[in-house]
């Protein structure tokens, strides 16, 4: 059991349930890209661990980068905007794996998908260590994902509480109560 601000949570998926499965994702990406020179795009901040684990695992050579999505108050606007930042490389033509560590209602995937795919690429597909799909609202295929879950609210190995629990080498489930 662990504490991050008031809230307990408990262990849900293991250290070495998720390396296995990512090391299984990692040798499919390696198979199916072996002719090609992918580009890996990590959505920050929740995807930096699964990204670490999962390219070490691909042995064959892939780009990697990452970005932002933020959501901001436009000056003259009164809805919220979403902008992508920090990603310089040029996509166009490019074969695009999108690296996320949960696809939840599956909103910020869909709009990451539309600016992605009016840069032009060659390819997308999606790499996600989770999927809620109780709550998810949108189409779209994951190709390589981790673990399907319940509705549950988790932290651990990359996913945050309120900024915290980032570092937890496995993932932990919000106790009810
Ligand atoms: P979506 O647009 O509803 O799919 O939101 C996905 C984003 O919400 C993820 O990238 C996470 O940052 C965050 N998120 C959703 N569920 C959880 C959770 O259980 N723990 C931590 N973050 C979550
Ligand atoms: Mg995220």
């Amino acid at each position: 059991m662990i504490k991050i601000k008031e809230r307990l949570f408990e262990p849900y998926i293991g250290e070495h349930e998720i390396l296995e499965r990512v090391t299984f994702l990692a040798k499919k990406i390696e198979n199916d890209y072996a002719a090609k020179e992918p580009l890996l795009l990590a959505v920050l901040n929740g995807s930096f661990m699964f990204m670490a684990d999962l390219s070490k695992a691909i042995n064959i050579a892939v780009e990697i980068s990452f970005m932002k999505i933020t959501s901001y108050q436009g000056l003259h606007s009164t809805g919220k905007v979403k902008e992508i930042i920090g990603m310089t490389e040029s996509v166009e033509g490019r074969d695009i794996i999108i690296v996320e560590d949960i696809v939840d209602s599956g909103k910020s995937m869909a709009y990451l998908l539309k600016m992605l795919q009016s840069l032009n690429p060659n390819s997308i597909e999606i790499a996600s260590l989770l999927l809620k799909t109780t709550a998810m609202e949108e189409n779209f295929n994951i190709k390589y994902l981790g673990f399907e879950i319940p509705d549950l609210f988790v932290v651990g190995y990359g996913l945050d509480f309120d900024g915290f629990g980032r570092n937890l080498n496995q993932i932990y489930r919000i106790l009810q109560n």
